[in-house]
């Protein structure tokens, strides 16, 4: 069976992170940027380890540039996504490259966007909610600002608000001003955890931040009574199997914690993360873990339930894609 059809929800994206090579090329072309280091020789992105993706993926973003290379961009993603099946899906959107954190820059960068998610979703149904994420390698300064971008523009488009960036530098407790505003301003929260860090990062997330959901948190496996408290306090764990494999977290699906973190009764969801950089779309992360695990409609109808519930826009939205996920809706 093809997964390609079945409606699916993705909760963990980070937009420039889904770029298309091609995409990106031809802005730096359009540019005479150049970016050579970022491709290999078949074109598709080329890194080495987690902390040379990151350098990548900020080589290739230095093209865009304006709203209007943003707008270019999402039409592009949100089209893809579409074609996957996605009916719901939250991107991670940077302040740090769109209007490096002017507020009003950010603005303009934002109605650019919105009005792309609103012709996307008027053309394939999908709709588009953004989390604002600070970068963490940045430092907590740079988040603070992002936080403020964040808290000024709360609102139907922007429902949360997290972080990403190198999970190896500083602790997660050092960006709690950021979570803090965001928190007071209505936004739904979640950092990156348990990824490159490990069970101890997604403690501090849980303990310091104290986040709505965790973005990864795979690595949580390592510690079974982590394990429970997730369980327990049904914290949302935003896993991207594709991208633990490309980043070489897991040497193959099989040998990925998805499957035990299911069955120890911790919700999971699945997204793409960086999607080309992973080689990988909604329909091939279905596919892999049916391969893996045998996982078929009824966990997948799962992970849409799970990720509907820790969707973080509005109940009115919530309750239309209730309705979209029921065999007949
Ligand atoms: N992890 C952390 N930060 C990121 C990632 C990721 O997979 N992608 C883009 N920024
Ligand atoms: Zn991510």
């Amino acid at each position: 069976m093809s997964w390609q059809e079945i409606p699916k929800l993705e909760l963990h994206l980070h937009l420039e992170g889904a770029a298309p090579p091609a995409f990106i090329r031809g802005l730096a072309q359009e540019k005479s940027v150049n970016l050579s280091g970022v491709f290999d020789a078949q074109g598709n992105y080329a890194y080495r380890d987690f902390a040379h993706f990151l350098q990548v993926y900020e080589a290739a973003t230095s093209v865009l540039r304006s709203p209007e290379d943003y707008a270019r961009l999402l039409t592009e993603v949100l089209a893809q996504q579409a074609e996957d099946g996605v009916i719901y899906t939250e991107h991670f959107l940077s302040p740090d490259f769109c209007g490096r954190r002017d507020l009003s820059a950010w603005r303009e960068y934002l109605a650019a966007m919105q009005e792309v998610a609103g012709q996307a979703e008027a053309q394939h149904g999908i709709i588009l909610r953004g989390v604002v994420t600070c970068i963490r390698h940045f430092g907590p300064d740079a988040a603070r600002e992002t936080a403020l971008c964040a808290a000024e523009t709360a609102g139907d488009f922007v429902v949360g608000f997290g972080m990403g960036g190198d999970e190896t530098r500083g602790r997660q407790g050092d960006f709690a001003w950021g979570f803090d505003c965001a928190r007071e301003a209505g936004l739904g929260l979640t950092t990156h955890a348990g990824e490159f860090g490990g069970a101890d990062s997604v403690r501090q997330a849980l303990d310091d931040l104290r986040v709505d959901r965790i973005g990864h948190g795979v690595r949580a496996i390592e510690d079974p009574a982590l394990v429970e408290r997730l369980a327990a306090s049904g914290t949302v764990l935003e896993v991207c199997p594709g991208s633990n494999l490309g980043l070489g977290l897991y040497p193959q699906m099989r040998a990925h914690p998805i499957e035990r973190l299911r069955a120890a009764g911790v919700p999971v969801t699945v997204s793409t993360d960086d999607p080309p950089f992973f080689r990988t779309t909604m329909t091939r992360e279905y596919e892999a873990l049916e391969r893996a695990f045998d996982w078929g409609e009824g966990q997948f109808h799962a992970l849409a339930q799970t990720a509907l519930a820790a969707a973080f826009c509005d109940d009115e939205t919530r309750k239309a894609l209730a309705k979209r996920l029921t065999p007949d809706g």
